[in-house]
């Protein structure tokens, strides 16, 4: 009985990417195992959108090492958006010799090939695709949850904004066509699914790549009919793209929940501008003002960047006045992270690292207030909420999702995961809400 071990780094497609891989690796017999010790096969799933990832990555790489002289049969492999960039890709194999397999983003489906290759002429293998037009479809994956799934959309990205690296890791943009994701999702509901989130760099331009345009709301309208789906989310948004049909599909369609991940960037137009991104303050704010105007309820979430190359005081003063005007309910924040081959990382003047510290924590104390603000109006009112999961140290204490996203925990059986609740908020924190069931 082989075993493997699996660990993910990064975002929601590298979590979902994962979830492809387990399925692959157990049709042809291997198991699972949390214990990267008693595990033939470790897989590290790798991100590139920080440094931090990568080092994190580097380093644990260096830690196998060991395992591997005392289990030289042990096989390492090593995927995702690290292993998609030549010049990271040739680093990491020059340092650790003990990587056994290598691919990328593109052929997860073909991983019991390569571990045959492996295991048949003991040689390292790297199988690498660039850039692809093709879409697997015959592959399924083994989803963590049974209630709620990832399903991808599309993939890649055509927007080269300046700092990001992932149009070098996942390619250019295309779309999946709109049949199989219906088909997906009817077979989600199927299986007792409640929850869908579909992923793709930028779901505003999803149908563009196809023969047969569809747009991203006519698609959501497709999936809204779906019976047996109660709740449809999705990641992530391009301001730039974000268009009234939109807003009209939060309107009309019942099952699309009132959240909207936003990412802004900055509020400084010279930095969305230096930064690729196509809009300027004024229009992002104006679309979120109308937003929030026709869907009050609507809990709004961004992402931030600090200390891009050329901020300057006033440039982040704009991102703290953006981000009071926006009144976000949460915001993932990042300092600024050089990524070789993208244009940001030509730039010549790069912020030191204790000023992008202080703005960052400066920002820090600017959106906490402003999200415990937006916690508040929720307290007494009743949320429905699908319960996900037991506290770690109490399996009394429940945790689930409002609609609005909105993490909740509350006193219940455990028996309720899976299923959505009443719930009565009692209490309000910066992060979670507090309540009981009713
Ligand atoms: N440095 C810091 N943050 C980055 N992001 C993408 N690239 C970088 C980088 N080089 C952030 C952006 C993006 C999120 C997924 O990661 O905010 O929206
Ligand atoms: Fe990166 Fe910009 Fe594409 Fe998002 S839209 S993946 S930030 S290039």
């Amino acid at each position: 009985m082989m075993k493997f071990h699996i660990s993910t780094f990064g975002c929601q497609m590298n979590e979902h990417d994962t979830e492809k891989i387990i399925w692959v690796l157990e049709k042809i017999g291997y198991y699972q195992t949390e214990n990267r010790h008693e595990a033939d096969l470790i897989i590290f799933n790798t991100c590139a959108v920080r440094k931090t990832a990568e080092d994190r990555v580097f380093g644990q790489l260096g830690e196998l090492q060991e395992l591997k002289r005392r289990n030289p049969d042990l096989i390492i492999a090593v995927c995702g958006c690290l292993m998609q960039k030549d010049d990271i890709r040739e680093y990491f194999l020059s340092k650790h010799k003990h990587i056994d397999i290598v691919f990328g983003t593109n052929n997860i489906h073909k991983l019991p090939q390569l571990i045959d290759r492996h295991l048949r002429t003991n040689e390292k293998i790297v199988d690498v695709i660039e850039d692809t037009r093709e879409i697997s479809e015959n592959i399924d994956s083994n989803r963590k949850y049974s209630y709620k799934a990832f399903v991808d959309i599309m993939y890649g990205c055509n927007n080269f904004c300046s700092y990001c690296i992932v149009p070098y890791t996942r390619g250019r943009e295309r779309s999946r066509e709109p049949e199989s994701i219906v088909r997906e999702v009817e077979n989600l509901a199927k299986t007792g699914c409640k929850e869908v989130t579909l992923l793709g760099q930028n779901v505003n331009s999803y149908g563009k790549t196809l023969d047969n345009k569809i747009s991203f709301s006519q698609l959501l309208s497709l999936l809204n009919d779906i019976d047996g789906i109660e709740r449809i989310r999705f990641m992530t948004s391009h301001p730039k793209d974000f268009s009234d049909d939109l807003i009209d599909a939060y309107k009309n369609l019942e099952k699309l929940c009132n959240h909207l991940h936003l990412p802004v960037q900055s509020g400084s137009n010279r930095i969305l501008k230096l930064m690729n991104r196509q809009y300027t303050k004024e229009q992002y704010l104006e679309k979120i003002y109308k937003i929030r105007e026709l869907i009050p309820e609507i809990t709004i979430t961004t992402d931030i960047i600090v200390g891009f190359p050329g901020e300057t005081e006033q440039d982040f003063l704009e991102t703290l006045d953006l981000v009071e005007k926006a009144k976000f309910d949460s915001a993932f924040t990042f300092l600024y992270s050089i990524r070789e081959g993208t244009n940001a990382a030509k730039m010549s003047d790069q912020v030191p690292d204790d000023v992008k510290h202080d703005r960052f924590q400066r920002l820090l104390d600017t959106l906490y207030p402003i999200g415990l603000e937006s916690n508040r109006k929720l307290l007494n009112s009743i949320q429905k909420v699908l319960v996900e999961e037991t506290s770690k140290t109490d399996d009394n204490i429940l945790s689930g999702r409002t609609e609005s996203n909105k993490l909740v925990h509350f006193l219940g059986n455990k028996n309720l995961i899976g299923e959505i609740v009443n719930i009565k908020i009692n209490n309000v924190k910066t992060f979670t809400l507090e309540g009981e069931i009713v």
